[in-house]
């Protein structure tokens, strides 16, 4: 397989997202390895989107989300259900959009540079396998369009899977 990571160019946040929604299905349409999409998707979100400094999966095991592949600083291994916003948005099974997480009871700090964060469950074939994790260090960096765009983001990585 090739891939070549292109600038994107386009004019507004909706667009952006159509675009890197085309790049993940070209990026993981031939592979179903649940650790080499999930490192390649990292990628492609963490270099195609601005203002992150933490991209990456917690997946579900032994009850709990342990860290999966990422782009960023080393980060909190394993995070209880209902802890934090990972473990809020595992627990609820909703994304969660945290403006400020200085804000948020209970947020777990793993890079001090992260004042705003988004966290996209991961449901397939009705069971948790995790949740996608997205930190900026800009307050309230993530609005309904980024939420809808990295939903469905996170539904193209699902899809992949199978
Ligand atoms: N802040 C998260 C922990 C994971 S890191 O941001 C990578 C939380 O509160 O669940």
């Amino acid at each position: 397989m090739t891939f070549e990571m292109k600038k994107i160019q386009v004019s507004g946040k909706a667009e952006l997202y159509q675009e890197l929604l085309s790049q993940a299905r070209g990026l993981l349409h031939d592979e179903y390895d649940l650790v080499a999409n999930a490192a390649n998707f990292s990628s492609l979100l963490y270099h195609s989107l601005p203002d992150l400094n933490w991209v990456g999966f917690y997946f579900m095991q032994d009850g709990g989300l342990v860290v999966g592949p990422f782009q960023g600083k080393p980060a909190c291994v394993r995070i209880a259900l209902g802890k934090g916003v990972c473990g809020t948005a595992a627990k609820t099974r909703e994304t969660q959009v945290v403006p400020d997480v200085n804000q948020f009871p209970g947020h777990i700090f793993c890079d001090g540079d992260s004042l705003s964060e988004l966290v996209v469950p991961l449901v397939r074939h009705g069971e948790l396998l995790g949740v996608l994790d997205l930190d900026s260090p800009k307050l309230a960096r993530f609005d309904q369009e980024d939420k809808e765009g990295l939903e469905a983001l996170a539904q193209a990585f699902l899809r992949s899977l199978s």
